[in-house]
């Protein structure tokens, strides 16, 4: 399913930021784009390079920094790809859902992923990687690693929209601010009254840093305080629009630790580049920040 990375892609956070791991620093890592400059730097600018579940294209940035020009980006969502068509016009985008690739038979010299072909099941995307790699390419990979960094960041992450859910402010204030344009004294003391933990909650996630308790908090503070600027069924469709933000961002959280790699996923995966006819390298744990953090698995996998 791709509609809690469309809603990403599509909204006030993909278009922010542009980077796909709020909160991590993926964008930026120095450790990170030392990784992708190690491996570009050796390619020559004509090599024919797919970076699959590209997102808005971070990887791509750098290898197009490294001089390569022949880039193509793979991802399930539409506006992921759009947003990568908008920072980068030289760029060929393909919306497709992995483990399915319209690419063929040993199409791209090189194929890359940073926290990507494993939301795809990743034993299938490495059958996949396998067949549209060149004799003579390879495949390099940042993935998700379950039990580290970005893991707990995102079991912490899943926590917080749980509890903010289970608060039921946004349903709590969708009564108050009903009450006030029906001018019902009675429904709105009672609906105040029954926002008074709510609030608390949210305010103590806004505190914790949680951005979209921070987004919440100001729009419905902003509306508060000026009821009679604004027309019900406008209020109540930004409420239930954020609903859905927090929804589909709890579900984007939950993908994440699902996608994270166990040493035994990994050792499945390097089985599937084996079978298409692929010699991966040992995997490796990348921890730029130190052995207590580690952030991903390196995979890498050359075919003769
Ligand atoms: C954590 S983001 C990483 C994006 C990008 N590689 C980066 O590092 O910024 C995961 C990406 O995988 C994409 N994705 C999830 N499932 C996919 C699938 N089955 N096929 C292709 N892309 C997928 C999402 O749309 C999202 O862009």
């Amino acid at each position: 399913m791709s509609t809690e990375w469309d809603n990403y892609w599509q909204g006030r956070s993909g278009v922010r930021a542009g980077a796909a791991l709020d909160g991590v620093g993926v964008e930026t890592h120095t450790g990170i784009a030392g990784f992708w400059d190690d491996i570009f730097t050796p390619l020559t600018p004509t090599s024919k390079l797919v970076d699959l579940a590209c997102g808005a294209g971070t990887v791509l940035r750098r290898a197009q920094a490294a001089g390569i020009s022949d880039l193509t980006g793979a991802d399930i969502s539409s506006g992921a790809i759009t947003a990568l068509q908008t920072n980068m016009q030289d760029v060929q985008g393909v919306v497709c859902a992995l483990p399915k690739t319209p690419f063929t038979n040993g199409q791209f010299d090189i194929a890359v992923s940073q926290f990507g072909f494993e939301y795809a099941g990743a034993y299938d995307a490495a059958t996949e990687i396998a067949r549209i790699i060149a004799p003579g390419g390879q495949f390099a990979a940042l993935a998700h690693y379950k039990g580290g960094a970005i893991d707990k960041e995102c079991a912490a992450k899943s926590a917080k929209a749980h509890v903010l859910i289970d608060s039921r402010y946004l349903d709590v204030a969708k009564d108050v601010f009903a009450a006030a344009n029906a001018q019902d004294q009675v429904s709105y003391n009672a609906a105040i009254t029954a926002l008074s933990e709510p609030r608390k909650t949210l305010d103590e996630l806004a505190r914790s840093g949680m951005a979209l308790a921070k987004h919440i908090q100001a729009g419905t503070a902003q509306m508060f305080g000026r009821l009679q600027n604004y027309a019900l069924p406008d209020v109540i469709g930004w409420l239930d629009g954020n609903a859905a933000e927090v929804t589909a961002y709890l579900s984007r959280m939950e993908a994440m630790q699902n996608a994270a790699l166990s040493a035994d996923d990994v050792a499945k995966i390097g089985a599937a580049l084996r079978k298409g006819g692929m010699a991966p390298l040992e995997p490796d744990v990348f921890a730029p920040d130190g052995d207590a953090k580690p952030i991903a698995w390196t995979i890498r996998a050359s075919k003769p």
